[in-house]
């Protein structure tokens, strides 16, 4: 049995998960500073960082008593070290630091990205490499090739606002609180799409890239048009049409690389309507698709745990100095 510790403190999530063996989920616990940023309009950096310090330790603490486990059982520790608010990371990482010098454990940087991936993995044993997958969050929309562990490439992505941003200022628009996008789900669900028709952005052009920015722009426009619109039938036409050229698009990239399975992850897979577009495709081109429960669908630590057991037992592990990084770098097909 390999105990692994997760930590993600990569923005305004403190993250903190215990995790056997790759993928049996002990405690996985997340402190949300939504609450604390709220009245400024966004998540301030420097906020950030100091509500990291201030919450991770007892959250540690927390963790090791819900898995019923003390320090001296971790065999491995693993942070995100890559992307994030530069402050947030390195309050994380110095913690996992401390923590493997300490107990003189081994340390691995994983990478947020990769780990949301990692997600579907942990929980579906049948999602096997190559595979096609889309990230969908509050700051990424992106279509991954996927070959194995760490040998991944890009296929397209958004050329402006993630979905995520799109759903949550689409949202505050009409006056749902942050982050909407559970609450547009909820309202679609009493909604009629056919009552708001919306734009596809780019669906037709080459190619597997997004934009969310213009669909942002008709959420406002139509609203200012027709007073008398439904919210619900606003957000049904909404997620309807995000979610027909996300779907659209991403089984398109898995058909044409000749792949048989998609994942679905990041904060935005949590999405109803979005999941049923995708069974919808995969229905229809016969090629199967994952996602991850809820819990692992936005920002935690066990995928951190998870993802770093991958790298911890093919001996990828870091020293103690293991830098951080705001941005990452993609390779394209
Ligand atoms: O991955 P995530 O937790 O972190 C960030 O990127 O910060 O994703 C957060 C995003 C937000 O845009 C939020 O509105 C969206 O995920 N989200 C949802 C749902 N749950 C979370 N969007 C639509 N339907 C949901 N049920």
């Amino acid at each position: 049995m390999t105990l692994g510790l997760g930590i993600d403190t990569s923005f305004d999530d403190t993250a903190v998960a215990l995790v056997e063996d790759g993928n049996r989920i002990l405690a996985n616990l997340t402190v949300s500073q939504f609450a604390e940023h709220e009245n400024f309009g966004g998540v301030i950096p420097e906020r950030a960082s100091r509500l990291h310090v201030q919450h991770l330790f007892p959250l540690l603490e927390r963790a090791l008593a819900r898995a019923e486990r003390r320090l001296e059982d971790l065999d491995y520790v693993a942070v995100t070290n890559r992307p994030g608010l530069i402050g947030s990371l390195l309050v994380g990482v110095s913690a996992g630091k401390a923590l493997a010098m300490a107990r003189g454990l081994p340390l691995v940087g994983v990478n947020h990205l990769e780990a949301h991936v990692y997600a579907v993995q942990m929980e579906h044993e049948d999602l096997v490499f190559p595979f096609v997958s889309l990230l969908v969050s509050g700051a990424n929309t992106v279509i991954y090739h996927h070959r194995d562990h760490g040998d991944y490439r890009v296929l397209g992505g958004t050329l402006d606002d993630a979905v995520g941003e799109c759903l949550d200022k689409s949202g505050r628009f009409i006056g749902l609180p942050l982050p909407a996008g559970p609450h547009l789900q909820k309202l679609a669900l009493a909604g009629d799409a056919a009552r708001c028709p919306m734009p596809r952005p780019m669906l037709n052009r080459p190619g597997y890239d997004f934009s969310f920015s213009g669909l942002k722009t008709a959420v406002v426009n139509t609203v200012r048009a027709n007073p008398d619109l439904r919210p619900e039938d606003l957000a049904a036409g909404l997620l309807e049409a995000a979610s027909d050229v996300l779907a659209r698009k991403t089984f398109r990239a898995a058909r044409d690389v000749g792949v048989k399975q998609v994942a679905l992850c990041g904060g935005v897979a949590a999405n109803l309507q979005l999941r049923e577009a995708f069974a919808r495709r995969a229905e229809k081109t016969g090629i199967t698709f994952r996602h991850p429960s809820i819990p692992l669908c936005t920002d935690n630590a066990a995928m951190v745990a998870g993802l770093g057991y991958e790298h911890f037992r093919r001996g990828e592990l870091a020293d103690l100095d293991l830098a951080v990084a705001a941005t990452v770098s993609w390779k394209r097909d």
